[in-house]
């Protein structure tokens, strides 16, 4: 079996020195708890920061703390203090974080801090290429490390790569501001899988390689020079059983006793997070104050008990929460407590599992309300732990698992009014209620639980893998490409049935007026000149514009996707006599949808309407694409027509025709000896599916098609056709 190998920046370990010794401590964050549990069940090597500086250590420490990491399955990448200071308080926590949870007003752009995050995902990388194996499985985390897949592409093409975001990845409006979005893009999509925690995530990531690199995606998959990449939502689970059965042990039992010591019988409302701008706690302590001012019964009768991990203190906007933080309770304290009773009980530290899973399992709320978080895990925990015991979750819009947890009360982070309003019903909500609302978010954690996604994630790695590899065992190889040669020179009737746009010419000359350069011209003529080859021009384009095009060529042309068919330099004509009067009723409709979509317009073919949207806003021109074709399909059911969503168009003509049925009038002519059909999209998969069992069939690019072969490219495919050219008369040279 593969081994995984896992690169995060965080190790799941952190070393500190703790007066001149070294501390081992589990690390706080949902990627370090989420992944500890696959990394124990999947036994595989995790590569990290283990938190403290390469200045920090003597040789012996470091030889021990490399020693010790090895043990537990870990390999550290040491980083320098001014490394740590610009790569990862830098430019991952000034610049990326706040970026990506929209907190614009917090972000730093500085080309210092990028070259240092450039850097370090360098040594990432080659950290990497030193210890990787054949056969290996790559599994990136998160957004310190967005460079390192691509890096990694460039020196092992064939290496599997996954890469999984564990916070937002926000709308493109927000994304554009970053003066290095291209290369974080295209970092990412050096990954075969990428993941994220919700759908928005994937259709913001989408929207933003359409929007600023122009990449289209099919159900996720994106053509990615040349490789097919795949973009999904896995939303992460916890370790549900861990969590679930965590009362049953005594450690457990004795930290629920202490908590009950110490709050008495008052109702428990617990708020965990580390210490970050983006879980909301200001806004969330004010919340609560309002609570206490306008329902004065409860004072004495509710604790809330609030855990603030100490996280990033190094960066300024974390230090000045804290004293915000700091004033607040004080302020609520002072305000509202008395002699024996504190409203809020403070906790400014990391706090062990036993402990954890106790206040999860006591407290009769879990106020999680961040302004924005990529899933918060915390949530799925408090659920998990409430085995035959109530409790209701008060849980923000903003976060993640806010899509899984609907039985949740779901709140505006930033309305105070109605969390308060929240904190009252959950705590006059019946028993029989709290169960049956907690049941059925246990049902879910349990089915789809950190194990589940990681092999979730890890078979859809595998999959796109496998089908990478049957595209590219597609593509002309060198011996295939002697094989179709050898029966070229063979054969005495040939026939050629060539695509133009993205065959003959380049895809970025579509639904542009450009003619055939000299270069297409000549390679057609090269075909042409010998006695034994039919060339077929096999488009999509208007007949009168294809004669005019190659009428220096004299090659027979099939027209507007097989509506016009000119042999042997005779008059254009039809299949079948073709209706066109149904054009009348279905322009108006595209003419509604050329007003309202700015940059689109139609094209009237005789046979045929065709609505172009290449030039509109791509979100906005798909979206309305598809309401267009929802609208058509409706229409046309009676008319019998056809409408075909082709690249950027919609096209409606009459049923039947296709290039494949105005082909056969030319497959079937003869005995052909040597048939080459080649073509680059959808509306070329006809002519593939007309052709004999002996035929050979080629599709341009690297998508699915049922053709024989792949070719990279239309420069490939005119080499290709002038070298059979130039064969056949180095041939009659020797004969
Ligand atoms: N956690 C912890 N010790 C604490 C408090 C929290 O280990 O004192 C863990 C908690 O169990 C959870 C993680 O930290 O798994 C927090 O993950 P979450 O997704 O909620 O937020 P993040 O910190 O990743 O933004
Ligand atoms: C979030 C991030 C993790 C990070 C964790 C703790 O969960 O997604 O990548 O490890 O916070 O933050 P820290 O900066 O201490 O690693």
């Amino acid at each position: 079996m593969s081994r995984i190998v896992i690169v995060s920046n965080r190790l799941p370990v952190t070393v500190k020195k703790v007066k001149d010794k070294l501390t081992y401590q589990q690390s706080v964050g949902g990627l370090a708890t989420g992944m500890s549990s696959f990394q124990k069940d999947y036994q595989c090597l995790w590569v990290g920061w283990p938190g403290i500086s390469r200045e920090q250590l003597s040789a012996e420490e470091k030889s021990d703390l490399f020693e010790k990491m090895e043990q537990m399955g870990n390999y550290a990448v040491l980083l320098s203090q001014s490394q740590i200071e610009d790569y990862y308080n830098g430019f991952s926590n000034k610049t990326i974080w706040s970026l990506f949870h929209c907190f614009t007003q917090f972000t730093v752009y500085d080309n210092h801090l990028w070259e240092s995050y450039r850097q370090v995902n360098q040594i990432f990388c080659q950290t990497i290429l030193d210890i990787i194996k054949p056969n290996d499985i790559l599994w990136i985390h998160d957004y310190h490390l967005m460079l390192l897949p691509n890096l990694l592409r460039k020196r092992l093409p064939n290496l599997s790569i996954g890469f999984f975001l564990h916070i937002p990845f926000p709308p493109t409006e927000i994304f554009r501001l970053l003066p290095w979005r291209r290369e974080i893009l295209e970092g990412l999509m050096g990954a075969d899988l990428i993941g994220f925690h919700t759908y928005d995530y994937v259709r913001n990531f989408l929207d933003s390689i359409l929007r600023l690199r122009g990449y289209e995606n099919s159900l996720g998959h994106v053509n990615y020079q040349n490789r097919m990449i795949k973009v999904d939502s896995f939303p992460m689970g916890i370790d549900f059983d861990r969590y679930f059965y965590s009362t049953d042990q005594e450690e457990t039992k004795n930290e629920i006793q202490k908590i009950r010591q110490q709050v008495s019988h008052n109702k428990i409302i617990i708020s965990v997070d580390r210490l970050d701008y983006t879980k909301g706690i200001p806004e969330r302590l004010k919340a609560f104050s309002t609570f206490l001012e306008d329902n004065p019964e409860y004072w004495e009768k509710v604790t809330m008990i609030l855990v603030a991990v100490p996280s990033r203190t190094d960066v300024p906007q974390y230090q000045n929460l804290k004293k915000q933080v700091d004033e607040m309770i004080g302020y609520i304290n002072g305000k509202f407590g008395k002699l024996g009773w504190s409203p809020i009980l403070y906790l400014y530290r990391s706090i062990p599992f036993h402990e954890l899973a106790a206040l999860y399992y006591t407290a009769d709320i879990a106020l999680i309300t961040p302004l924005k978080d990529g899933m918060n895990l915390i949530a799925k925990e408090y659920i998990a732990t409430k085995k035959d015991a109530t409790g209701v979750l008060i849980l923000s819009e903003m976060a993640g698992a806010g899509n899984e947890m609907s039985e949740a009360l779901i709140v505006n982070p930033n309305n105070c009014t109605q969390i308060s309003w929240a904190i009252k019903y959950a705590l006059n909500m019946d028993d029989k209620e709290q169960l049956k609302r907690i049941l059925s978010m246990q049902k879910r954690l349990k089915t789809y639980d950190v194990k589940k996604w990681s092999e979730d994630f890890k078979e859809n790695l595998i999959k796109i893998k496998n089908t990478q590899k049957s595209l590219s065992a597609k593509f002309l190889s060198p011996k295939n490409r002697l094989k179709i040669i050898k029966k070229y020179k063979q054969s005495n009737q040939r026939l050629f049935l060539i695509d133009y746009d993205g065959t003959l010419a380049p895809k970025y000359y579509k639904f542009k007026q450009y003619e055939p350069s000299p270069e297409i011209i000549h390679t057609i003529n090269l075909l042409i000149h010998d006695p034994k080859n039919k060339v077929v021009i096999v488009s999509g384009r208007e007949k009168n514009l294809l004669e005019e095009w190659f009428q220096s060529t004299q090659v027979d042309l099939i027209a507007e996707h097989g509506a016009w068919l000119k042999k042997d330099s005779n008059e254009w004509k039809t299949i079948e006599p073709l209706k066109k009067e149904w054009k009348e009723q279905i322009k108006p409709i595209l003419e509604v949808y050329t007003n309202r979509t700015p940059g689109s317009f139609i094209q009237e073919k005789e046979y045929s309407l065709v609505w172009h949207y290449v030039n509109t806003d791509p979100t906005f021109g798909r979206t309305r694409a598809m309401e267009l074709m929802d609208s058509l399909t409706y229409l046309t059911s009676n008319l019998n027509l056809e409408v075909i969503h082709g690249e950027k168009v919609i096209e409606i003509k009459t049923t039947g025709i296709n290039k494949g049925l105005a082909a056969y009038q030319w497959i079937s002519e003869k005995n052909w000896d040597f048939i080459l059909a080649i073509g680059d999209d959808w509306s070329d998969e006809p002519t593939f599916s007309h052709l004999p069992a002996s035929a050979y069939s080629i599709k341009v690019g690297p998508g699915i098609s049922t053709s024989k072969y792949n070719i990279q490219s239309s420069t490939e495919v005119r080499a290709f056709l002038k070298e059979l050219a130039l064969k056949y008369k180095s041939t009659k040279q020797m004969d």
